[in-house]
Formats: structure tokens, C-alpha cells, sequence
């Protein structure tokens, strides 16, 4: 991570005809060190800073922390709140069958009954639809 954003800084000097200077540079914080951080608590866009997760690690992430407690980590929707909101159960073959990729992108990104929307990069949209199939395979 480090080094990336070493590189990055390189590269924009190496770009810039005049003298490097600090300015801009910014003073280094504890925040801007990225093994600092435990990313499964940070939010995403601080965990994320260096750009150095992929998209399915994100998700993976994601899904820990916004979704398992309503959805439990099996799918099963199993848990206290998952209960009470009627959370479906995404290890059942018969809601797999009607489900569609489209319609869970969708339910995910602007919400659904009483399911909150998330703000999400597609990309990571993406790999919760594909981990919520994977809950249903046995
Ligand atoms: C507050 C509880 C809650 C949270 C948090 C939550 N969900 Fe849901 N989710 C629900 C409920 C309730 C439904 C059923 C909605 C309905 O059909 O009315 C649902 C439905 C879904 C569906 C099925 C949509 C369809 O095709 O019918 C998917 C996929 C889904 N959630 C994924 C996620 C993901 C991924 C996250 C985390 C980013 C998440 N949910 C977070 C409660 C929640």
C-alpha cells in the first residue's frame, strides 16, 4: 500500500516540470498508514484509501458488516433483526429459482421493502449478488 502511493508520488513529481515541493503533499497522520487501520472495521472508503482492495474483498467486507446481521452469515436471515424484518432465506433452492441477478443488484442498491438501500461501486454490487448465489449452492 505504502508503496504504491509512493509510486504515485514519483510518478507526479517525474510529471512536473518545476522543483518538487511539498506543498499539497499534506502532513502525515497515523490515518494515512494503511496497516494502521483493520479494514474489517474501517468503512470502506477509509479501508480503501490506496485503492489496494479488489472489488470481491470489499464485498467481503461489506457483507460482514452491513449485511450478516440481517442476513446471518449462512444467508439463512436467522438472526434478531433478520427475524423480524422477514429477511428470505438464501440457502433455499426455491428462492435461488425466482431469484434474478438483476432484481438482487437492485434490491442491494436502491433497497426493498424493509431492506436499506446501499451506495455501492457496481463492481462490488456485483460480487455481493455472486456471493449471495454462492450462499445458495450446498
Ligand atoms: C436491515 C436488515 C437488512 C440489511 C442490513 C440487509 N438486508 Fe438484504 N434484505 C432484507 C429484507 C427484509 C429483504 C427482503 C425484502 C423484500 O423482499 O421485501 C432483503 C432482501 C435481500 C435480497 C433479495 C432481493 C430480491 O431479489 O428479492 C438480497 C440479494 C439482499 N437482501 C442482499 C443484501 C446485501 C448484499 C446486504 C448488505 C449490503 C443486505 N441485503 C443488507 C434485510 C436486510
Amino acid at each position: 500500500m505504502i508503496r504504491a502511493r509512493f509510486l504515485t508520488l514519483a510518478v507526479l513529481v517525474t510529471a512536473c516540470d518545476k522543483a518538487p515541493s511539498a506543498e499539497g503533499l499534506g502532513i502525515w497522520t497515523p490515518a494515512d498508514h494503511g496497516q494502521s487501520t483493520n479494514p474489517m472495521q474501517a468503512p470502506i472508503s477509509s479501508a480503501n484509501a490506496h485503492g489496494s482492495l479488489s472489488a470481491g474483498e470489499l464485498a467481503s467486507i461489506t457483507w460482514q458488516q452491513q449485511c450478516v446481521t440481517c442476513h446471518g452469515a449462512d444467508g439463512r436471515g436467522h438472526t434478531p433483526t433478520g427475524s423480524a424484518l422477514k429477511a428470505p432465506d438464501f440457502a433455499s433452492a426455491a428462492w435461488q429459482k425466482a431469484a434474478t441477478e438483476p432484481a438482487m443488484a437492485q434490491a442491494i442498491r436502491e433497497g426493498k421493502g424493509k431492506m436499506p438501500k446501499f451506495d455501492l461501486p457496481a463492481p462490488v454490487v456485483s460480487a455481493l449478488v455472486t456471493h449471495v448465489r454462492a450462499l445458495g449452492k450446498p
